[in-house]
């Protein structure tokens, strides 16, 4: 059977203005939202305020992919599958017991997700797989959008694939996906993709990601 694609657009550079009105835009074409939680301490950046991102949650019309890049996860993690997050991911650099987290992830409701930065391999975390259900490569440094994707996560993304086997679990690639790049990721393994830039600084959004499921979609059929 081929691999499910999903692309998942990240909001990070849409209109903060009117964040309701840019789901919609990419509503019809897209799996789920993806909301990039930043803490100006994990990474030198900040998004959203727990109440500010409810608000997104609460207004979205897609489903809410939340990709934590806070201290701390394993009190915000779960807190993020209270508010209603389809899945909720958090990074390992960030949590002193993965394990308690995810599953506490999972027991709120959402799909639990295990996120690594460039410089941490995901070999390590192959015994967690029974608690995952999607991991997570960042193929940039986490922070900002609009960044190069770097190739040497190529490989990481083929341990990934290894690690998952025949599981359930989504592979997400994050950072510097674009039509020049998205094949050379699904033919590594991934199958859930993040889009931010791509997508938003495009003319039409809606149409940039149909244009990115039909690469990634050719990949795997
Ligand atoms: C970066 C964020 C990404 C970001 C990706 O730390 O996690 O989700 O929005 O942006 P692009 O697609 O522009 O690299
Ligand atoms: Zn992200």
């Amino acid at each position: 059977m081929p691999r499910e694609i999903r692309i998942t657009p990240s909001i990070l550079n849409a209109n903060f203005d009117d964040l309701a009105g840019e789901i919609q835009k990419v509503a019809a074409v897209s799996d789920l939202v993806h909301l990039d939680v930043m803490d100006n301490v994990f990474v030198p950046n900040f998004t959203f305020d727990f109440s500010a991102a409810k608000k997104v949650i609460e207004s979205s019309a897609l489903p809410v992919d939340a990709h934590l890049m806070v201290m701390n996860a394993d009190v915000v993690g779960p807190e993020y599958a209270q508010a209603g997050c389809h899945s909720v991911t958090i990074h390992v650099e960030a949590t002193d017991d993965l394990p308690s987290t995810l599953s506490a992830i999972r027991r709120y409701g959402s799909r639990s997700g295990l996120a690594v930065k460039p410089n941490t391999p995901i070999t390590e975390y192959s015994d967690y797989s029974d608690l995952v259900d999607m991991f997570l490569i960042m193929t940039v440094e986490p922070g900002f959008g609009g960044q190069s994707f770097m190739d040497p996560m190529l490989e990481k993304i083929r341990q990934a694939r290894k690690i998952i086997g025949d599981r359930p679990i989504w592979l997400q690639v994050d950072g510097g996906i674009s039509v020049e790049t998205i094949e050379r990721a699904t033919q590594a393994g991934a199958d859930t993709f993040v889009a931010g830039s791509a997508v938003f600084r495009a003319q039409d959004p809606a149409a940039m990601i149909t244009s990115l499921r039909i690469l990634a979609t050719k990949v795997t059929d």
